[in-house]
């Protein structure tokens, strides 16, 4: 019997939300989603298997709070403008998206009684730090309007715990990619963009050099984090990294895509380093595993092969079929 049945999934048109609103179905529980397609796709919801409530609409409407919250035990909080970039270009926009949002939904929560609140936070509150792997204890140092306003909502679940008891975990995620990851624009998830590159025969973008390094993290093992974070009995108010705690650069990156795509011969497009990213990223996990159970479930090779298999049957491969 799961310890909690009936769910939100607040942006589940998007990639994480929509892959966790997956499994939520999968394992029993009762799902409902809002989105308001800012970033997210129609496409996503149809690839979901099996039935769920949805509601259109922006998370700081108060209307549209309401339908979303009303009877639900568990708060899975993915909606966000989730892009550095775009952060930069648009600071107001993504506090709205991030920080606003999510208060006003930490707000609704508590008043309508749901017991837990799970929020995908962002490695990107650590900023640049030399000190690697990065761990919960370390002072943050957003770098983005992007990071700053992802910890401004991790700092509100964590006040909501302590004042009202609502029951929050914060989900540090360092870079997540897997299937429904959109590889259109220049906001997207470099994994995604290399891969669409690399299938269609073009040169991937690199910002930089290509020896900044990431802690890539495979969907199934962030979404598993999501369901043993809305499981534990205690360990509320915190902050868990929530990754695999390996480094690769995105020219090892590149290099193992290229192999599993036959593409030898794809050179990079190096341009110029983008403003407000970090230069490495690695997690120590290990209060995530101690506490959350948190699994490597499926490893970067694995993963990167599942990608693909999905993008050629996706909407991004019609062009080239
Ligand atoms: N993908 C990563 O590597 C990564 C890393 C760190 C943190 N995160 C966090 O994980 C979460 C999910 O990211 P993703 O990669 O799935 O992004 P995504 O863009 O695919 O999904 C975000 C979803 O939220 C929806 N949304 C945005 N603002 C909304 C609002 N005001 N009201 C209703 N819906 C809204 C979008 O339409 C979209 O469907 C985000 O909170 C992001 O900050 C992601």
């Amino acid at each position: 019997m799961p310890s909690f049945e009936k769910c939100l999934v607040t942006g589940g048109a998007g990639f994480i939300g929509s892959n966790l609103a997956d499994e939520l179905i999968r394992s029993g529980r009762e799902v409902r989603i809002v989105d308001n397609f800012s970033t997210g796709f129609r496409e996503n919801l149809e690839e979901i298997d099996g039935s769920f409530d949805f509601v259109e609409g922006d998370l700081n409407d108060e209307t549209v709070l309401s339908k979303a919250v009303e009877g639900i035990e568990a708060i899975f909080h993915q909606a966000a403008l989730p892009s550095v970039p775009r952060s930069v270009e648009d600071p107001v926009g993504t506090h709205e998206a991030c920080a606003s949002a999510t208060l006003r939904l930490l707000t609704k929560a508590k008043d309508a009684g749901v017991r837990r609140f799970v929020y995908a936070a962002s490695s990107s509150a650590y900023g640049d730090q030399p000190v690697l792997p990065k761990v919960e204890t370390m002072a943050p140092d957003p770098l983005s309007p992007y990071a700053a306003a992802k910890l401004m909502g991790e700092h509100y679940c964590s006040v909501f715990y302590r004042i009202y008891g609502l029951e929050t975990v914060s989900l540090r995620y360092f870079n997540v990619f897997g299937p429904r990851q959109n590889p259109s624009s220049m906001y997207s998830g470099v994994i995604s963009r290399f891969i669409d590159a690399l299938m269609k025969g073009g040169a991937p973008v690199i910002f930089g050099d290509g020896e900044q390094s990431r802690d890539f993290t495979y969907i199934a093992n962030v979404v598993n984090a999501n369901i043993r974070a809305a499981e534990i009995a205690d360990g509320f108010g915190e902050t868990y990294n929530a990754a695999n705690g390996e480094r690769t650069t995105l020219n090892q990156l590149l290099e193992v895509l290229k192999r599993i795509t036959d593409r030898a011969d794809a050179a990079a497009d190096h341009q110029p380093p983008r403003k407000g990213d970090v230069l490495h990223s690695q997690a120590d996990n290990s209060k995530a595993v101690e506490v959350l159970g948190y699994k490597n479930l499926v490893g970067l090779e694995e993963g990167l092969r599942n990608t693909i298999e999905w993008w050629k049957n996706s909407r991004f491969a019609d062009d080239v079929r």
